[in-house]
């Protein structure tokens, strides 16, 4: 079993590079099976996610080549063939080979989406989306079955504004016949870089990043160039990271609008930030005034940020109030942030972390991906050294975390015991 291991206490001073978006690579890299010819896509992060995706990608027939950030991947030789568990239950992302899929071949098998358990998790709007472009859904105990004859475009109202939903919806209806409209569609950053990718392959679609899209569908897509933007999520992590103990680090490669609900928070409550155009300055201060955040889609607060977040409540100057708004089950981080020493108290989907509190190392562990980031947070203003296990959901969407905090000053290390 690996574990990461947090020598506490140590000011990181630097500069830290953000990797391309992890949410973003994700889609993109099932999206590459919907053109007829080789695609690159650079500045993708060498992390467990993509790796899993690029796997299934050659499962069904593509060529994958990996040179240092960039993918080249060449799909002309795609099969459709049934795409197991063993994949799909490695992440939540495995969804968008249903709707890349189901555009290129117009049927899909595939296994139930696993990914970290921080709600139900339906895909019930993903499927409905499928439904109105005139596929059919059928279930064989885990497995979905989605067939279609033929594709049209439709008018798709999204009850709830689903990432995910939007993301599919797109990848299926880009090839279909006619033009589909979604309406209330997510607005993150992440879909515009995947609505441009689809452009750059010759798709028709316009308004992404605003609540209506609309795709005129076309007969073939061809390969493409594309760039990956920055993760807002590692940039927003590691920014609390410096806020938490930094001085002066340089959280760099970033585009700090993306970022700017967490920004402007942090700004309310003390933290000296220096924000330019594609980099964040940020040092630590002893104590912040109290604050209060709601999760919400793009441009809110976004949820991925709410659990690293609350550790600055070690340094509050009385409560740090979350509620969370998109995911029922993303609290598993108090019980652990209590053994280190914080005072928390829950009530449904209310969280309030009392301050100031010194946190001591202890062993924790990292419930899901982004509780990971708050414990490795937690860790290095924690005295003493902290030992979190189940890395494993770390690993997953931060790339090369261990490098890039030892090379501004962290003691961090993985061991396997
Ligand atoms: C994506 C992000 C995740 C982030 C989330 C919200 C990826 C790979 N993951 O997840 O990091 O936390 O957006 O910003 O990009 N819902 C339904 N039915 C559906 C789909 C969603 O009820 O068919 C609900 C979900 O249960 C949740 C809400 O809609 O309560 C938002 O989910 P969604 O935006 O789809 O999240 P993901 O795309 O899974």
């Amino acid at each position: 079993m690996k574990v990461m291991k947090i020598e506490g206490g140590n000011t990181l001073s630097g500069t830290i590079k953000i990797s391309g978006a992890k949410n973003s690579s994700v889609a993109l890299i099932p999206a590459s099976l919907l053109a007829d010819s080789d695609v690159t896509i650079c500045n993708v992060p060498e992390i467990t996610d993509t790796d899993v995706l690029c796997e299934m990608l050659e499962y069904l027939g593509a060529d994958v080549r990996r040179a240092s950030e960039s993918v080249v991947i060449s799909p002309e030789k795609i099969e459709n063939k049934v795409i197991p568990k063993e994949f799909t239950s490695k992440l939540r992302a495995s969804y968008y080979f249903m709707g890349a899929l189901l555009g290129k071949k117009k049927h899909v098998e595939i296994y139930l989406p696993g990914g970290c358990s921080i709600g139900a998790r339906p895909i019930d709007l993903h499927l409905k989306g499928f439904e109105s472009l005139g596929a059919t859904i059928t279930n064989e105990g885990e497995k979905y079955i989605v067939d279609a004859k033929e594709l049209n475009g439709a008018n798709i109202y999204l009850d709830i504004a689903s990432v995910g939903a939007t993301i599919n919806i797109m990848l299926a209806a880009v090839l279909a016949k006619g033009k589909t409209i979604i309406d209330n569609a997510a607005k993150e950053p992440e879909i515009v870089n995947i609505a441009t990718y689809l452009n750059n392959m010759g798709a028709r679609i316009t308004g992404a990043g605003t609540s209506e899209i609309r795709i005129t569908g076309v007969e073939k897509l061809h390969g493409c160039f594309h760039e990956v933007i920055p993760d807002r999520i590692e940039a927003g992590t590691y920014v609390i990271i410096g806020a938490l103990i930094g001085k002066d680090l340089n959280i760099y490669n970033i585009i700090p609008e993306h970022i700017e609900a967490l920004t402007s928070k942090l700004q309310e409550m003390g933290v000296p930030l220096k924000i330019e155009s594609d980099s964040i300055i940020v040092s630590s201060k002893d104590e912040y005034k109290p604050s209060r955040i709601k999760t919400l889609g793009y441009p809110g607060f976004p949820t991925d940020l709410q659990q690293p977040f609350s550790v600055l409540a070690s340094k509050c100057n009385g409560k740090l109030i979350v509620q969370e708004t998109i995911w029922e089950n993303r609290f598993m981080h108090l019980p652990e942030l209590e053994k280190m020493g914080m005072k928390t108290e829950k009530n449904g989907m209310i969280a309030t972390f009392v301050g100031p509190n010194k946190l001591v190392g202890c062993e924790v562990k990292a419930t899901d991906l982004r509780a990971g980031a708050a414990m490795v947070a937690a860790a290095l203003v924690a005295e003493g050294t902290t030992t979190i296990t189940n890395i494993e959901h770390i690993l997953r969407g931060y790339e090369g975390i261990v490098e890039k905090l030892t090379d501004v000053g962290a003691k961090i290390k993985i061991e396997e015991i």
